[in-house]
Parts: C-alpha cells; sequence; structure tokens
C-alpha cells in the first residue's frame, strides 16, 4: 500500500497556558471541535496543560466552560502541569502568550525542543496576528467570550498550516 500523505500524519498538539483552567482548555476545545467538524480528527492528538502549579487536577473555569457550552463544546480536561517530557510526545506546543512562551523556551534542552514552542496566535490570519490571547481570569464573562472567538480563528489558521505543511487536501 502506497501511504497517502495524509496516512502519515499523526501531529501531536499542546496547548499551554498560565492555569490551565481558562485559555489552553478553551483552544483545546475549539480545535478539537473544529478537527471533528472538517473530519480531520484521526490526524492529531490534542492536548493542554499550564506552566504553573495552580489548579491542577481541576475541570476549566466555570466560565470557560459555559462559554463553550453555548457553542455545543463540553470541555472535560482536568488541568495539569507541562512536564520536560511533553517536548517529546508533542510535535507543536503551542503557548497562549509570551510570557508562556518565555517559561517553555527557559525548560526547553536544545534547539529541537525549542523549536516546537510556538505562539499559538502566530497561525491566525487577519488583524490580531501574532497578539497574546489575553488572559482573562480576572475579567468577565465578554472577556471569555472574546477568547473563545481568538482560540477559533487561531484554530483555523493553525489548522491550514498543518494540513498544507503535509500535502493534505483541505475541502
Ligand atoms: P489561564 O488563566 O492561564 O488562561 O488558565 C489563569 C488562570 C488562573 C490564574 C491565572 C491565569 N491564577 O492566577 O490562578
Amino acid at each position: 500500500m502506497v501511504d497517502s500523505p495524509e496516512s502519515q500524519l499523526r501531529c501531536k498538539v499542546l496547548f499551554v497556558c498560565l492555569g490551565n483552567i481558562c485559555r489552553s482548555p478553551a483552544a483545546e476545545g475549539a480545535f478539537t471541535d473544529l478537527i471533528q467538524k472538517r473530519g480531520f480528527s484521526h490526524l492529531f492528538e490534542v492536548d493542554s496543560c499550564g506552566t504553573s502549579r495552580y489548579h491542577i487536577g481541576e475541570l476549566a473555569d466555570s466560565r470557560t466552560r459555559q462559554t463553550a457550552r453555548k457553542k455545543g463544546i463540553e470541555l472535560v480536561h482536568k488541568a495539569r502541569q507541562f512536564k520536560k517530557s511533553d517536548f517529546e510526545n508533542f510535535d507543536y506546543i503551542l503557548a497562549m502568550d509570551r510570557s508562556n512562551q518565555k517559561d517553555l523556551i527557559a525548560l526547553a534542552s536544545g534547539d529541537e525542543e525549542r523549536k516546537k514552542v510556538h505562539l499559538f496566535r502566530k497561525f491566525q490570519k487577519g488583524p490580531g496576528k501574532d497578539s497574546d490571547v489575553p488572559d482573562p481570569y480576572y475579567g468577565t464573562m465578554k472577556d471569555f467570550e472574546e477568547v473563545h472567538q481568538i482560540v477559533s480563528d487561531a484554530s483555523e489558521g493553525f489548522l491550514e498550516f498543518v494540513l498544507n505543511k503535509n500535502g493534505v487536501k483541505n475541502a
């Protein structure tokens, strides 16, 4: 059997923020929903974590879950902290903001690990590209809704990037 580009792709993606209860679970949920709807779930493994220990074992913030639920996305992830072995286990380590990115790069050993760390919104198209995903923790429901919109937009750009890079047709 000749492998198509698609059958060779199994892309492991880790979304990272500080607490793993607001932005990165929202991104994990939005990206998982997107690949399910587009029929690309079999090509990816998706997870999220935080750089801190603050909320280990907790479900996502109730405001994050409520915002996702309104879009038909159920968040069941429990917070965990980033660990060194994540550098080996994931292909893309997507930081929600520059502070997370800096913390991750400080943990990396060598160029190969460092190169896996990207600012998530680098993949977004149009306005907001290369910005931080704003931390909504001390904000209002409106801030959580804005985060949902941002991580959904950036997910579209990231999916397109990975599919193009691997020669998968994006219908
Ligand atoms: P996240 O938001 O990094 O998007 O999960 C935060 C959650 C908790 C805290 C800060 C940011 N905290 O300081 O506890």
